[in-house]
């Protein structure tokens, strides 16, 4: 499935969650079965160059891009999620928002000391969100070699913010 054919089952829709912001729903290409297993498929091939022992995703819809492709390649999957949500001892890593702070947290013993995790989330918007998982991530021990989105903003610019190799699959400018 080309690019185009992809973008194609993810809808654009205007004025939520404010006024002014385009979200891009992935609701429409989950529930398509080939869509979704050609997306899987294509970011499955963006992240195995990068040899990982573990991949991490974010919640919430990070979790649906990164469980089903660590089953895909056999990895173990391990969740980045809003505060308290974990049990056990857990680290955190907080952030700045345009208003306010936010923080994610995971558990503490998910990664061994120097294991590869590539991070991911379901789209790169500013990349504060991705940028604080990797933080938290290394805090943790963990070699990040990449993170991967299946939607990048690039006018926001995001991946200026990572300092780890960025992979996305479909880029809108708008
Ligand atoms: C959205 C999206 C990314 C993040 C991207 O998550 O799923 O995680 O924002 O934004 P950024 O690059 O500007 O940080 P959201 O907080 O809406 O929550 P959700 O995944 O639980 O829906
Ligand atoms: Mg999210």
């Amino acid at each position: 499935m080309t690019e185009q054919e992809l973008k194609g089952h993810i809808r654009g829709i205007p004025d939520f969650p404010k006024p002014g912001i385009l979200f891009y729903d992935i609701s429409t290409l989950l529930r398509h079965g080939p869509a979704w297993k050609a997306a899987m498929a294509a970011m499955a091939a963006r992240v195995t160059p990068y040899k990982p022992d573990l991949l991490a995703g974010i919640e919430s819809r990070g979790f649906l891009l990164a469980a089903p492709l660590a089953l895909e390649l056999g990895l173990g999957f391990i969740m980045l999620r809003k505060p308290r949500k974990l049990p056990g001892p857990t680290v955190g890593y907080d952030y700045a928002l345009e208003y306010g702070t936010d923080r994610i947290e995971m558990q503490a013993d998910a990664v061994a000391p120097g294991q590869r995790v590539v991070l991911l989330d379901d789209l790169l918007a500013t990349g504060g969100t991705m940028a604080a998982g990797v933080a938290l991530l290394k805090q943790a021990g963990a070699v990040v070699p990449a993170v991967a989105a299946l939607i990048e903003l690039s006018f926001l610019e995001g991946r200026k913010r990572l300092d780890v190799p960025t992979e996305t699959l479909l880029a809108y400018n708008d």
